[in-house]
């Protein structure tokens, strides 16, 4: 069944406010649209854990740093809700942009310390953006629950940070990224990948692998990042902006393997940014 898009809040909390009345659980899966199946994995998630679910979208234009990135950025509204129409979700929230961001609009959300690094380092100001559209998302639809993919491991931590900092009320549920066959992270970003880049794509992912392996074995582990980032150019993209490993949830860096970790990159290939983690020990 086909859910109903709302496109104001005033129509999205006259909703949420019966669901509430009547005790219901209810869950978001915020989203920028293009969905895959990483997104309905999400919704698979949030329909087990709660009464009610609704999954936004919203390209936000704040945590964009690149204006080409925004202006590239897959649109698929239709397609979109014909992809969801299977998970009976309760409602599309589609906000009209003047409903997140009105006139004379002037607040920024910005977490500390585990939004400074890494993508943070290379995408001044995207944090904020997302900080901040996840607030409004968050009070706008009134959510117990929020579902989001570890494939984008540190906005994970930073919108798990904010909840909790701010008392949001919103729990926030990580879900376990999503992959190809050939390996590569689901993203809505490979649509922008050319069929050659969509080739050599899956060797980021691949490269990880292999460091970890030999991470979880004792190497050395400048050498092993060292030579994981020569294999990701060696196979054809154009620079790595980070392959590192971190600590789980607080994302400090790691220089010997001592707890859980996880190795996090960034990368181009043709024009298209790829992003990637997997968990290591
Ligand atoms: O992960 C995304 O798609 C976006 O960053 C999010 C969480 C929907 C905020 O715009």
């Amino acid at each position: 069944m086909t859910a109903p898009i709302i496109r104001t809040k005033a129509d999205l909390h006259a909703l949420t406010l019966g669901w509430r009345r009547a005790g219901e659980v209810i869950g978001v899966v915020p989203t920028m649209g293009a969905l895959h199946e990483g997104h309905l994995s999400l919704v698979a998630a949030a329909k087990v854990g709660c009464d009610r679910v609704i999954v936004t979208i919203f390209v936000n234009p704040k945590q964009f740093n690149d204006p080409k990135d925004l202006e590239d950025y897959p649109r698929t509204e239709n397609e979109d809700a014909r992809k969801l129409a299977r998970f009976s979700v309760d409602a599309i929230y589609v906000p009209d942009p003047d409903q997140i961001y009105p006139d004379g609009f002037s607040s920024t959300v910005s977490v500390a310390g585990v939004a400074d690094e890494l993508e943070g380092e290379h995408r001044p100001g995207h944090f904020d953006g997302v900080a901040t559209v996840v607030t409004k998302l968050f009070t706008q639809t009134m959510a117990d629950k929020a579902y989001f993919g570890e494939k984008d491991y540190q906005q994970l931590q930073v919108v798990t940070r904010l909840s909790a900092d701010l008392d949001l009320g919103t729990e926030v549920v990580g879900c376990p990224t999503i992959r190809e066959e050939d390996g590569l992270a689901m993203s809505s970003r490979n649509l922008l990948l050319s069929d050659r880049a969509r080739i050599k794509a899956p060797a980021l992912n691949a490269a990880m692998e292999r460091a970890k392996e030999r991470i979880e074995a004792g190497e050395d582990m400048t050498t092993v990042l060292g030579e994981a980032k020569a294999q990701v150019l060696a196979a054809g993209f154009n620079a790595v902006e980070y392959l590192e490993l971190r600590a789980v949830g607080t994302l400090a860096a790691v220089t010997t393997l001592e707890g859980p970790a996880r190795l996090l990159a960034a990368a181009q290939l043709a024009g298209v940014r790829l992003i990637d983690n997997i968990a290591v020990g």
